[in-house]
């Protein structure tokens, strides 16, 4: 362990904050002292400060500054990662347009395999053999990852999610590399930017009609995130796509975005303009003003609310009745009415929580966390279209809430839709994927669909989440079932599903 004291390794983590975006919690201290250990050779405390001191200063620029980053974030990439991404935005924009006009970019490109599988996927669907009119733009601040780029010479390892037919298209052998072919790497550029420095002459309206901009946030500050997001968003052409990682949501960053699905991906698309004004005065899409990490914290507070007052289904003791007046917590800013609703949900008492929750005065039926919560009652009590209609109107206010899509995928299983009840599910997944409950939902539709596999992995995920799974969320939406049921009805399952194959 260096010697450097804590105050140093703070400053350094701000600093790496501001200049790069990049995040590092408490655990990662002594990983960002031997950072700074490296950076600064044998020149111990004086050097560290000034070191850090240059780097806030924003001094720290070209070589040192891409070192720094590379020790800092994981570089890897190969072509064609994510391949149902590529599939996606082909079908977006590519298929059946004869020549079109496109402006892609690459926001975090490495050594530039992504702008490259990007370039291809054109040169694919452009059906005279020409490049079209399509340009793609790869961007990173890490300059030997770039030239790396610039030649267009790879191993076989980055290759290794290629098709062979398509790998013999594009690519020519070149000892034990492959070079990828002159016209692919016509349709491509690099530049060397900083994701966090703005420029307009770059990031102009309209300038991208879809960012690819994969496994790069996940390494950012909720800050720095939702700077760079907002910049897409600005730059991005009318309807234009943006593209993240598979851990990588908008949930809680931003609400420009309409969530996207295709195969077993997401990506987003810009709202018009006007309507995303309309969205962000709503009042759900508070949101918005708080950190990625605070907003998931607060969707589980949210949940909290709801069922306070309520016992959670697991948890021992006897059930305190509602307070009298309805506050079942002094500090519970949720409409009045509510606290006894939960606790009638809590009970089973759907019918009752559904004659509470309708005498709210017109501002509280509104509130999203009373519209999720009328929808539970109302599925429970079999009124399932009106259950629907509901999930659909808190998700009109926010489209990335996974609780109103995972009621939404119930409502359309009991409806027969099971390819849309899947679809709702897997998107509550991707935008939390703590949440238990639609992975055991998605395991018993795969497995009614004769997807043993699928319905297996389905079933060991919803096994390995259920155990920390919110208690509360457990209440409203393990369907009437304790944990402990829910627990063994995973098992059963996957004992049904029987052994991997
Ligand atoms: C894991 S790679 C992602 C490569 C590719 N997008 C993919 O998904 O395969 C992350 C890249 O983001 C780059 N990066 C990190 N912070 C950046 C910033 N502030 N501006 C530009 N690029 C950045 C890193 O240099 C690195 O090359």
């Amino acid at each position: 362990m260096p010697a450097h004291d804590r105050d140093i390794i703070d400053h350094f983590r701000d600093a790496l904050a501001r200049r790069f975006g990049l995040a590092f919690d408490d655990g990662k201290r002594t990983f960002l002292a031997d950072v700074l250990t490296r950076r600064v050779g044998r020149g111990g405390e004086p050097a560290a400060r000034a070191y850090v001191e240059r780097l806030s200063a924003g001094r720290i620029r070209g070589e040192e500054a891409a070192e720094l980053v590379r020790e800092c974030t994981v570089g890897e990439t190969y072509f064609f990662r994510h391949p149902d991404q590529y599939r996606a935005l082909a079908d977006a924009v590519l298929v059946g347009r004869e020549r079109p006009r496109l402006r892609i970019l690459s926001a975090g490109c490495a050594s530039g395999e992504e702008a490259y599988s990007l370039a291809v996927l054109v040169r694919e669907h452009v059906s005279d053999g020409s490049n079209g009119d399509a340009r793609v733009v790869g961007i990173d601040l890490n300059p030997d990852a770039l030239a790396k780029a610039a030649l267009g010479r790879y191993t076989p390892w980055s290759l290794r999610g290629v098709p062979d037919d398509l790998r013999q298209r594009v690519f020519r052998v070149s000892g034990k590399e492959h070079q990828i072919d002159a016209s692919v790497r016509a349709l491509v550029s690099f530049e060397e930017r900083n994701l966090l420095d703005d420029a307009p002459d770059f990031w102009y309206p309209g300038a991208f009609d879809a960012i690819f901009c994969r496994n790069v946030l996940m390494y950012f500050t909720p800050e720095a995130t939702r700077a760079v997001v907002d910049r897409f968003a600005r730059a991005l052409a009318p309807g234009g796509l943006l593209f993240l990682g598979p851990a990588e949501t908008l949930r809680g960053v931003s609400n420009d975005f309409h969530l996207c699905h295709a195969g077993d991906t997401f990506y987003y698309q810009l709202r018009p303009a006007g309507e995303t004004a309309a969205v962000s005065a709503a009042p759900v899409t508070a949101v918005a003003d708080e950190s990625w990490v605070s907003a998931i914290g607060r969707a589980s507070d949210r949940i909290a609310r709801l069922s306070r007052g309520a016992r959670a289904a697991d948890a021992p003791g006897p059930v305190a009745p509602p307070r009298p007046g309805g506050g079942t917590a002094p500090r519970d800013p949720a409409p009045p009415g509510l606290p006894a609703a939960r606790e009638m949900v809590r009970q089973e008492r759907y019918a009752d929580a559904l004659a509470v929750l309708g005498s709210l005065a017109d501002a509280e039926r509104d509130d999203p966390d009373a519209k999720l919560l009328r929808a539970v009652s109302l599925t429970n009590c079999g009124q399932v279209g009106a259950a629907e209609r509901l999930c659909h109107e808190v998700l009109a206010g926010d489209e990335l809430n996974p609780e109103a899509r995972y009621l939404l995928a119930l409502c359309l299983e009991h409806a027969g839709n099971l390819g849309g009840a899947m679809e709702q599910d897997q998107a509550a997944v991707y935008l939390d994927p703590q949440f238990a409950m639609p992975h055991l939902h998605l395991g018993l539709l795969r497995k009614r669909e004769g997807d043993r596999a699928g319905a297996r992995r389905a079933f060991e995920r919803a096994l390995a989440l259920m155990p920390r799974e919110d208690a509360p969320r457990v209440l409203l939406f393990g369907g009437g079932f304790t944990r402990e049921t829910l627990l063994r009805l995973c098992e059963a399952e996957l004992r049904a599903t029987g052994t991997p194959q």
